[in-house]
């Protein structure tokens, strides 16, 4: 007799913790939802929405500075202090070349958005990378903050394009694109930019084909640029600066902001700074700003590894837990009874 008691008792008790558990899982699911639910929806309203304009605010203008830098994945160290020193060289404007997140989700990028204009007082513009645009939801994602994936606008006296390299390519329509903007657009200005994530060559060290486009879409990329007369094509994706000429165009690339640097020589995160001189010249120095990584790994993981899927899973699970618990318990008090 009193074993069948300790037995039910044990049982009872087994039954009690089970429930226990599964309230703590219950509440821990709710909670992981709702705080991504929170980072998601929430803090990104309203949206923000740093499209280049349609006009050109300084006309004619021929001398000023413009900060570049990408490969950041939302770490805020060095964002913080690229742009401290774009406002201390009074750039006009900055560009974003790309590597904001992965993976990306419209809501993200505009959490993204959301942190550059909270360091930065002057306009972000930005081409995405291979770890933000995957597939068309996230390419219109992208395009509802920061505007046309493809993309061209002026400032003083130089027209500045921006072209879409996330899949490490370059479609035919692309290049159509960018040959149509050349021949219509670049004779009416003296200097000509393009930003594009993935270079189309690099130093012997990363000649490889996930660092740099296909060598054939390279080479048709590289005709329109030199027909073009383009001075400068600025991109970023190797995490390693370059400074390469390529007939009449430099390719410039920038170091990495936030995601780790493959330059064992140099490994600080950093920007690219130019200054558009009056003779017509742009001039680029690379700025560097050390190895801080801001943000908690908590935060990183909200804002990278989170999404509406987790909100589904975590509220699923928890359900599935205090359900469990429940049956356990309720079988147990039957055996009591
Ligand atoms: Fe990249």
């Amino acid at each position: 007799m009193s074993t069948k008691i300790n037995e039910e008792k044990k049982k009872c008790k087994i039954a009690c913790l089970v429930k226990i558990a599964g309230i703590v899982f219950f509440v821990a699911g709710l909670l992981i939802a709702a705080a991504c639910y929170y980072t998601l929806y929430v803090t990104t309203k309203p949206a923000e929405y740093l499209a280049p304009p349609a006009y050109n605010p300084a006309p004619g203008k021929n001398d000023f500075k413009i900060t570049v830098f990408g490969d950041w994945m939302l770490h805020e160290g060095a964002i913080g202090k690229i742009a401290a020193e774009s406002h201390r060289r009074n750039a006009a404007f900055a560009v974003c070349l790309g590597d904001f997140v992965h993976p990306a989700q419209p809501s993200i990028m505009k959490i993204a958005a959301k942190k550059l204009k909270k360091h930065f007082k002057i306009p972000v513009y930005a081409t995405p990378g291979n770890h933000d645009v995957y597939n068309a939801e996230d390419a219109a994602g992208f395009a509802a903050v920061f505007g046309n994936i493809n993309n061209c606008f002026s400032y003083g006296d130089t027209l500045f394009i921006l072209l879409e390299s996330a899949k490490v390519g370059l479609s035919d329509e692309q290049l159509q694109f960018l040959k149509f903007v050349l021949t219509n657009e670049r004779p009416k200005y003296s200097r000509c930019v393009v930003f594009s994530h993935v270079p189309p060559v690099t130093i012997p060290e990363f000649d490889k084909p996930k660092y740099r486009l296909k060598k054939e879409t390279a080479e048709k990329y590289l005709k329109i640029l030199e027909e073009g007369n383009v001075d400068l094509l600025v991109c970023g994706h190797v995490h390693h600066e370059m400074n390469i000429q390529l007939g009449k165009t430099r390719l410039l690339v920038c170091p990495p902001s936030g995601q780790g640097s493959r330059n064992k020589k140099n490994p600080q995160f950093g920007s690219l700074q130019l200054h558009f001189m009056p003779d017509g010249s742009i001039k680029h120095e690379f700025v560097y700003c050390g190895t801080e990584v801001k943000g908690t790994g908590f935060e990183k993981f909200l804002y990278r590894r989170l999404n509406q899927h987790t909100i589904l899973f975590s509220v699923s699970l928890a359900l599935l837990l205090l359900g469990g618990a429940c049956i356990l318990l309720g079988n147990a008090k039957k055996t009591d009874a």
